[in-house]
């Protein structure tokens, strides 16, 4: 390691470019490539030369990280969702957190709606029948027509509202939220339940915290019905999912598309099993254009750090500037 530059914590892989430029401004530690006697290792040597932690928003950053790293500035997030880091402690800590706001908006809306024609539609399954040669000997059971039907946005926030004007080309929409959005032109529903029972087709995209951690249980699902469709772009924490599988299993909804899940990467065996529902792999902001937006976005929170002025998209505001004088003196 450099003994004059700070060190760096990297949370999980991110794309060539933005490796590039952490690489250009720190010390990188690859955590999420180490053994726990290593992590262990690494806090007993270099806890105090740590000044950032580089994270994916289904990543975060653990309490008992933040609380073992004496001289951490800022965890950087290469997302939007900061569920995975606890705000209040980062607050009494001192510790910037930054999220990517903005560039990613388009993208999770887009993959919101892709998958809702293709759960409605049955997409993957009938790219799955060409494919096994099924066109030659039989037909493809009839799909369900999108257009027309009401659909139920759960958070009216920057991605909410880009899903609402795309499916305005579709049907009506409308809303819930902690509160009524007075500019917004969709009506608006006091309660997920209510919401779902006026919907054929619910689309998750809050932010997961205490109050909508399984906000989407089994009195929501029985509201929207065997005839009604989920879609989930948000975090997995916000659906009941055992209620979901249930739901699912007893034809008490028609069908889900889900982005998240609530312990991914691993995605449980009934789900992976139903022919009711499409899953992908968490990619809703995962394009090139996007992913290099982000990138840019994180590297210009973490330069504003390192030259000691607030970073631009900070949701928690740090207290302590960047020294690179400091960084020489914590080390350990
Ligand atoms: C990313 C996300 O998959 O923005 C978020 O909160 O969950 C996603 O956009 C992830 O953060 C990529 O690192």
């Amino acid at each position: 390691m450099n003994e004059s530059r700070a060190i760096a914590l990297q949370m999980c892989r991110f794309p060539a470019y933005l490796e590039a430029g952490l690489k250009a401004r720190f010390d990188i530690i690859r955590w999420f490539e180490l053994s726990e006697p290593e992590k262990a290792g690494v806090l007993r040597h270099h806890a105090k030369a740590v000044r950032a932690v580089v994270t994916g928003g289904h990543i975060g950053c653990a309490d008992d990280l933040m609380m073992a790293l004496p001289s951490l500035g800022i965890v950087a997030i290469n997302g939007v969702g900061v569920d995975k880091v606890n705000l209040s402690l980062a607050q009494q800590r001192g510790v910037y957190v930054t999220t990517t706001p903005g560039v990613l908006t388009e993208d999770v809306a887009d993959l919101a709606v892709g998958l809702l024609i293709g759960l409605l539609r049955g997409i993957p399954a009938a790219d799955a029948y060409v494919r096994a040669g099924k066109w030659l000997t039989s037909e493809r059971p009839l799909a369900r027509k999108v257009s027309g039907r009401r659909f139920g946005i759960v958070g009216l926030g920057h991605i909410g509202s880009a899903i609402a004007a795309r499916l305005m080309a579709f049907g009506p929409v409308a809303y819930t939220g902690p509160r009524q959005k007075p500019q917004a032109a969709y009506t608006f529903h006091g309660s997920a339940k209510d919401l779902a029972a006026a919907s054929d087709v619910l689309v998750i995209a809050c932010p997961a915290n205490a109050s909508t951690h399984h906000l989407i249980d089994v009195a929501v699902l029985d509201a929207l019905g065997p005839e009604g469709y989920l879609v989930n772009v948000a975090r997995g924490s916000v659906i009941d999912e055992p209620a979901l599988i249930t739901a699912l299993d007893t034809g008490r909804i028609a069908g889900a598309a889900l982005d998240v899940f609530e312990n991914e990467p691993r995605v449980p065996a009934e789900l992976i099993a139903s022919p009711k529902v499409v899953l992908t792999p968490h990619v809703a902001s995962a394009t090139v254009e996007t992913r290099m937006h982000m990138s840019e976005v994180v590297l210009a929170n973490l330069d504003a750090f390192l030259s000691g002025r607030p970073p631009a998209s900070a949701v928690v505001q740090g207290m302590l500037p960047f020294t690179s004088a400091a960084t020489v003196q914590t080390r350990g």
